[in-house]
């Protein structure tokens, strides 16, 4: 084992909580820092990776590389009007503080994604979603630095080319540095209730306030509780959410499956050809909830997630091996091939070469 005496601790800034140490880390405070920092690494050719809240990222146990964390604050009204707010926000702010704080200054949008863990400057790489709503919803520019060619870019949503889980950010890992986020808020306060426990539990919470109508706090709330209810708290049971993705599937694969699996979960998608599943239940159905390979677990209440039981000791060589077990055995009872969702960090980060 390696001495880590001069190295930098990377557990606490992993909410998976793998053990992971780096030579360097550098915080950009300002945008000025931003191209200067990667002027300096791009004339010395060192590798580097981003790291924000950590929250959907599984470390390598030693990482070769400069950590770049860009704890970029504030947030300023761009527009307002009798119906509409344009927030644009730095993308050091923590996610889920904001859309509390919008959620109660009356500008709606953000409070489906409650209580979701990591920084403003992440939502749109994973385009983050829950509840019927993605962030795409919501967004109306991102400004990111381009890495290779040490550019500004200021990317409409089209650029941004969001997908299920997926953005131009995915696609290019390692290029982008998004430094702000532009949301287009709305005053009327309309609710997105489609899934039935968010409107069972925000009916309730209405009721007890003595409302006959939902209002978009009553959403965040149901939300909340919900979540608490299923998803163990970083701080307690480290995880990074979702591990992997809902799989989508063809159609015709779909129908094979309906016939041997009559209760199966799935979601009709706007593509008339594709179906996504839900993950969580193909890996309770294969028995695996609960499971794992000492210390990575699936969650005990959603078998999608999965769980760090030795905190700042488990490696990602752990998580592997626990992934890998799952991918296998969903894939040999529904032949449906799990995907991860997090990024998953090598040991020598980004390189220069790759750019
Ligand atoms: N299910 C099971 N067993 C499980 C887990 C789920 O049978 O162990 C079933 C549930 O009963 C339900 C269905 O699967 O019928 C879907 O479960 P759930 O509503 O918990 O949502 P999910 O599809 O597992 C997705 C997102 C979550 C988001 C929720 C709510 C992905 C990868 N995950 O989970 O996002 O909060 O929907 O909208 O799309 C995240 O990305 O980190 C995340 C937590």
């Amino acid at each position: 084992m390696s001495d880590n005496t001069n190295m930098i601790n990377l557990c606490e800034l992993n909410t998976m909580a793998l053990q992971s140490f780096a030579k360097e880390r550098i915080c950009l405070t300002n945008l000025d820092e931003v191209l200067s920092t990667f002027t300096h690494l791009k004339e010395k050719q060192q590798k580097f990776i981003i790291l924000s809240g950590g929250s959907n990222t599984i470390l390598p146990p030693e990482l070769n590389a400069c950590v770049i964390s860009p704890t970029l604050f504030g947030q300023k009204i761009l527009y307002e009007d009798d119906n509409l707010v344009t927030l644009e926000v730095m993308a050091g702010e923590n996610w889920h503080e904001l859309v509390i704080d919008t959620v109660t200054k009356g500008w709606y949008g953000l409070e489906n994604l409650a209580l979701i863990p990591g920084w403003v400057g992440a939502c749109p790489v994973q385009n983050i979603g829950a509840y019927g709503v993605q962030v795409e919803d919501v967004i109306l520019q991102v400004t990111a630095f381009h890495i290779p060619t040490l550019t500004w870019h200021l990317l409409c949503k089209q650029d941004c080319q969001f997908g299920y889980r997926d953005s131009l950010f995915k696609h290019e890992e390692g290029e982008w540095l998004i430094t702000s986020v532009v949301f287009q808020l709305k005053k009327n306060p309309v609710v997105n209730v489609k899934y039935a426990d968010v409107a069972s539990v925000a009916q309730q919470l209405a009721k007890q306030a003595g409302r006959n109508t939902i209002t978009p706090i009553d959403v965040m709330q149901a939300i909340i509780q919900i979540r608490q209810s299923k998803l163990p708290d970083t701080k307690e049971l480290p995880n990074c959410g979702s591990f992997f993705k809902n799989p989508v599937i063809s159609r015709a694969k779909f129908d094979e499956l309906l016939e041997k699996f009559p209760n199966i979960i799935y979601y009709n998608l706007p593509d008339p050809n594709m179906v996504k599943l839900a993950g969580g239940w193909l890996i309770e159905q294969a028995g695996l909830k609960g499971k794992g390979i000492e210390p990575i677990f699936t969650h005990s209440k959603q078998a999608l997630v999965l769980t760090n039981h030795r905190p700042c000791q488990a490696s990602q060589a752990d998580i592997q091996r626990t992934m890998q077990w799952i991918i296998s055995q969903v894939q040999e009872k529904f032949s449906v091939t799990l995907e991860p969702e997090p990024v998953w960090i090598e040991k020598d980060g980004y390189t220069w070469q790759n750019h």
